[in-house]
């Protein structure tokens, strides 16, 4: 028939990705998938070698190009006060500030400000034209230079022109290739398709406990951001109430989730808004649509704004409008003088936003940022006036006031630790401007060459291992406990350093059966080292211990293999190791070694299967490295607590793959042992009688799809050798997660 489908279908219903998705269907699933995103075939530089490339680039000759291009306005998104520089700071702030310490996600480390949901953020409006102004800038570097390098070094180069000294640049960020769709960003939902509904935005979100100032005010783990969609507070203070003090109680916690103390905060907030200005010219209900949903057209852009030019003095972003200061584009100290010289009232900007101008009407005004012979008022937001109400704060803002060389230096460091506090170990940063100092928020270790053994030295000590007559369920135990602090977020945590035998790791609840055995390890250390011949860490000899258990446990099991096993570890002292930033990294859950915080069902409704692929994700396991491990964590009796939880096996020690055979199994039944359903029982169907007892972080292996069919792969009669082969892989790699003195990543 004329005009009909070729394929015979009158019309095509959906494509790939249309909802409703398996996940529209079931919401609550397990997205063990997820597990998998930012795979090498996302990734055109999977085989590239970013570090010797930026290493190559004139890093003198890459930054006066950069400066350069800061003080030359172009036609279509022309620079404030002739200069991007302001503009390209809070690029890059917005792109670090959304770290957070509790699991280590955000940052500026992938330059994921590119992909939605943060790219589309309200908070990050006209970030995009930030990025795009910079593409000249990064097509001619290429590959050799990052986005994510990219935008922090123009943040200091932008600070640079405005004559502020920077403590330093670190490269070596490697950008991502997708969006992120495992951050959880909060329980609100709004929605991003209407203008109108950015007024959502300001409703304080579900994510908080009371109210500003009740004693049990809180914010929920892990969110740092005051509410949905912003990289931290509301501007206008809370439900943009105008009120500055309930703004001081949400920066310091905010800033706090960033890792940010008082003095810190209050250094980069007003080192911040030093800088550039506020635009609020345009009703938000007159904007476009943000980048993601923009029209094809717009080709990534967002946001268009209908008036007049669009940009320039047309500019709308946030709904603010004005400076702070009466010459944006110079470091100085007029932020803090005006903040505290004037007194300010409430008036609204031409966008209708609540924002302050001083009371005083000959106080000082600021150009226009466009328009010539043209001023305006100065201008301060609600959480500006919170520096000022606040005690704290403002007692600090008194010393910056009084000593500007100490606000410099202040501001220097914060802006150096919030742009590289995702970066992890100071190995990973490359090129000259690295700060020489060690810096606590760098989880700094020891310089020690002397640590690396040659492999009779390596054989001598495994022999002393074997001679304490440890278990290899200790010995394993021990060593997992001390690799698996690693978070692949922030890169954070690790074996290396032995900060399992410092405080607070040492004091753990799920560190407990380490307590002794890291003792008696720490008698191989010193007898070998009074040796007089080569050292060893008691890192190392915590891993090798680890080696030594899982090789005698294949070997039990009729394997013969080697566990690799890489010296050079060293060992961080209490000073180097800051407890409270250490205490972050306690596990919540830890399925490997069937630990759940007592008090969970008390802090979250999150189940801990969820919370245990969480922990699998920040060690960057896949499913099968994920399964794997835990069969083989259970077989050697690796429980924190020598339960016999999910050990499915009477020859512990072994490693069998006794645990897959029985979760797989029809023979048993599962039941429930409990009310709240986070203990199991499996029962012989023949007998009636109980053959083992375990958790959900058990079950999860077998009742997940995903995670069962590895399980099956490890179960079947040809599995246990591949378990084997996959077991010592993902050991190896826990164990390695942290050596970036060694290994490139
Ligand atoms: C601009 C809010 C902290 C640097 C702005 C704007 C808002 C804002 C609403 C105007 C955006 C626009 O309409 O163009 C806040 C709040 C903060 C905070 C609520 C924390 C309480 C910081 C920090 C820095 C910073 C820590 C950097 C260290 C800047 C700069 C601009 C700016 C340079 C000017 C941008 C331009 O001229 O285009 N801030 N900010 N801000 N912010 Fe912040």
């Amino acid at each position: 028939l004329a005009g009909s489908c070729p394929a015979g279908g009158h019309h095509i219903s959906g494509a790939q990705g249309e909802k409703p998705t398996l996940s529209d269907w079931y919401p609550d699933r397990l997205r063990v998938e997820l597990l998998h995103r930012n795979g090498a075939a996302a990734d055109p530089l999977a085989d590239f070698d970013y570090d010797a490339a930026f290493s190559a680039i004139d890093l003198d000759e890459l930054k006066s190009d950069i400066k350069r291009f800061l003080t030359t306005s172009v036609p279509w998104w022309p620079s404030d006060y002739g200069n991007y520089a302001p503009q390209m700071i809070r690029m890059a702030w917005h792109s670090a500030g959304t770290y957070r310490i509790a699991d280590g996600r955000g940052g500026a480390g992938q330059a994921m400000q590119r992909f939605a949901p943060i790219s589309s953020w309200w908070d990050n409006g006209n970030t995009d034209k930030s990025r795009r102004l910079l593409w000249p800038i990064k097509q001619k570097y290429g590959n050799a230079l990052s986005w994510a390098d990219l935008i922090v070094l123009t943040g200091n180069c932008a600070l640079e022109i405005m004559g502020f000294p920077t403590t330093g640049f670190g490269g070596g960020r490697r950008d991502a290739w997708e969006a992120d769709d495992a951050t959880f960003w909060g329980p609100e939902w709004i929605d991003n398709t209407s203008p109108e509904s950015y007024d959502d935005m300001v409703l304080r979100g579900e994510r908080w406990v009371g109210k500003p100032g009740d004693a049990d005010y809180e914010l929920q783990q892990p969110l740092a951001a005051s509410h949905q969609s912003l990289i931290y507070v509301n501007p206008e203070g809370p439900e943009a109430n105008g009120d500055p003090q309930a703004s001081a109680i949400d920066i310091r916690i905010t800033f706090g989730r960033m890792a940010m103390n008082d003095m810190e905060t209050v250094a980069l907030i007003a080192g911040g808004h030093a800088f550039g200005k506020s635009h609020g010219q345009v009703p938000a209900a007159e904007i476009g649509a943000p980048p993601e949903i923009a029209p094809i057209e717009a080709m990534g852009l967002g946001w268009h704004n209908p008036v007049g030019s669009g940009n320039a003095e047309h500019t709308m972003t946030n709904g603010i409008e004005g400076s702070w200061t009466q010459n944006p584009t110079q470091w100085d100290n007029s932020y803090l003088e005006n903040l505290f010289g004037h007194e300010w009232e409430q008036t609204k900007s031409p966008a209708g936003a609540l924002q302050w101008t001083p009371v005083d009407k000959d106080a000082p005004r600021t150009p226009d940022a466009h328009l010539e012979g043209v001023d305006h008022a100065l201008m301060m937001m609600t959480s500006d006036l919170a520096l000022k109400v606040d005690p704290t704060y403002r007692a600090i803002c008194e010393q910056f006031l009084a000593d500007f060389d100490l606000l410099t230096r202040e501001f220097s460091k914060a802006w150096y630790k919030l742009t590289h506090r995702d970066m992890g170990p100071k190995p990973r940063y490359l090129g000259p401007e690295v700060a020489a100092e060690d810096f606590p928020w760098q989880d700094p270790l020891p310089f020690d060459e002397s640590t690396t053994l040659g492999a009779e030295a390596v054989s001598t000590l495994k022999q002393a291992v074997l001679d304490t007559g440890l278990s290899v369920s200790d010995l394993a135990f021990t060593a997992f406990s001390s690799a698996s602090t690693y978070r692949d977020t922030d890169k954070r945590g690790g074996a290396n350093g032995a900060r399992i035998a410092l405080e607070p790791q040492k004091d753990w609840a799920v560190n407990r059966r380490t307590v002794d055995v890291v003792a008696r390890l720490r008698t191989v250390v010193d007898e070998f080292n009074a040796g007089g011949g080569d050292r060893v860490s008691l890192a190392d000899v915590i891993v090798l211990g680890g080696c030594v258990a899982v090789e005698q446990a294949a070997r039990e099991a009729g394997v013969e293999v080697e566990v690799p096993f890489t010296s050079g570890r060293v060992d961080a002292t209490q000073e180097q190791t800051d407890v409270p930033m250490f205490e972050w990294l306690a596990p919540v859950v830890d399925g490997f070694r069937n630990y759940v915080r007592d008090d969970l069902a008390r802090m979250t409704s999150v189940s801990p299967e969820q919370l245990f692929l969480d922990k699998a994700d920040q060690l960057a396991l896949s499913a099968p490295e994920w399964v794997a491990l835990t069969g083989g964590l259970r077989v050697l009796g690796c429980n924190h607590d020598g339960s016999s939880d999910g050990v499915f096996t009477d020859r512990v020690g072994v490693l069998s793959n006794d645990f897959f055979v029985t979760l797989t199994s029809t023979d048993y039944e599962w039941k429930k042992a409990d009310e709240a359903g986070l203990s199991f029982t499996l029962e012989d169907r023949e007998s009636g009688s109980t053959a083992h007892t375990a958790t959900r972080n058990d079950l999860i292996i077998g009742s997940n799809a995903q995670l069962r069919a590895v399980a099956e792969a490890y179960a079947g009669s040809d599995g246990h050798a591949l378990f084997v082969r996959d077991f010592v892989a993902a050991w190896t790699k826990v164990m390695m997660a942290d050596r970036y003195d060694v290994k490139q990543g």
